[in-house]
């Protein structure tokens, strides 16, 4: 027993010691400004990697004006046990998005995934809810405060066929605990932009009018949103083109909001060969999303979802990023940089 509590010591003490990112100054003099781009091009990040895989990091401090953190500050990730919270890997990254001049996005939070058990097994009442949200969305923007550009305050809210997803926060609250995030997120950081995140409603879906119909209720009740992040988790088999993105901004620029691209990755299917045709292919997508983002003020930056496929989150063999495993620059990375070429 004493054994297992000294190995449950060493872990937290590991997980609450300082950590950093560190960038060799030759490497940092390579990184691009923060707005040399004709718009903000992010990267999702995690600590590890960029500690541990050259590459990696090489093209995360030359390839992007702007970070997100992938996963650390995510609930389970800053407070897994209650009144535990765990900051180093948090704090690593935005200090690494500063260090650098890089623009921050803070993602997510308000999710009911990734939450840590004492949240997601606990019943609670709309009163204990509240607090609940208040509390950790207090702590966390108010760590960041003035650090932060834009805030992921609620990640997908939304099921498929445009209807709110049932979680642990509808039954307490039911949509209301959107408003309470986000007006908390408001006092937390008044500078911070805030967005709200979901997927699949990126062209004409039962999810895109589930979320127009959504941000019309929010900003009817007074809600403090600025904008909406479309995630565009794409594939090259289902291509969207710059006529769909442009009315999508359009759509969404028509409610007096931002919109971001904030998780893209363009997935080559196991079973397809990786022939310079598809490369090409998955380039286009690539570009013609950063095209028709600079084209409208309404879309305010364009962030992919990982740095290179080694660490995707989609596991290397769908070959989703610009930048191969070993960080070697496809089609898609020239592409990219070219479209947002000032
Ligand atoms: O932290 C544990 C670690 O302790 C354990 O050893 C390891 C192996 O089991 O798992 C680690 O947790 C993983 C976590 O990422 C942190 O690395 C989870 O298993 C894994 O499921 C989790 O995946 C993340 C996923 O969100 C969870 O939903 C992905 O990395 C992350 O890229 C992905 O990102 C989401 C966005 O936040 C929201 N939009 C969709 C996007 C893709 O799912």
């Amino acid at each position: 027993m004493i054994a297992l509590a000294v190995v449950a010591a060493l872990q937290e003490a590991s997980q609450t010691r300082p950590v950093d990112i560190p960038v060799g100054a030759d490497l940092a003099e390579r990184a691009p400004q923060r707005d040399s781009l004709a718009r903000p091009l992010g990267a999702a990040v995690a600590v590890a990697p960029a500690r541990e895989n050259a590459p990696y990091l090489r093209r995360l401090v030359t390839g992007f004006t702007s970070v997100t953190a992938e996963n650390a500050m995510k609930w389970e990730a800053l407070e897994p046990r209650e009144g535990r919270f765990r900051w180093p890997q948090a704090d690593a990254i935005v200090d690494l998005a500063d260090g650098l001049g890089k623009r921050m996005r803070g993602h997510t939070l308000i999710w009911d995934q990734q939450l840590p058990g004492w949240v997601r097994e606990r019943e609670w009442d709309a009163a204990g809810a509240e607090r609940l949200i208040r509390d950790h969305v207090r702590r966390v923007a108010g760590r960041y405060r003035g650090r932060i550009a834009q805030w992921d305050v609620v990640n997908e809210p939304l099921d498929p066929d445009g209807s709110l997803t049932p979680n642990l926060f509808t039954a307490a609250l039911g949509e209301r605990y959107i408003d309470i995030a986000f007006d908390e997120a408001r006092r937390a950081d008044p500078d911070a932009r805030l967005f709200l995140n979901e997927l699949g409603s990126e062209r004409p879906s039962p999810m895109q009018d589930g979320l127009v119909a959504l941000v019309k209720r929010l900003e009817r009740r007074g809600v403090p949103i600025d904008g909406i992040g479309l995630q565009n988790h794409a594939n090259v088999t289902n291509p969207q083109s710059t006529r769909q993105w442009l009315a999508t901004f359009e759509r969404f620029g028509d409610l007096g909001v931002d919109v971001e691209i904030t998780e893209m990755d363009v997935v080559i299917p196991p079973k397809l060969r990786t022939t310079p045709a598809r490369l090409r292919t998955q380039a286009k997508i690539y570009a013609d999303a950063a095209r028709a983002c600079r084209r409208t003020p309404v879309c305010t930056g364009l962030t992919l979802w990982g740095v290179t496929d080694r660490f995707s989150w989609l596991t290397p063999q769908r070959r989703p990023l610009p930048y191969g495993v070993d960080g070697d620059a496809k089609p898609a990375a020239r592409a990219l940089m070219r479209a947002l070429e000032p």
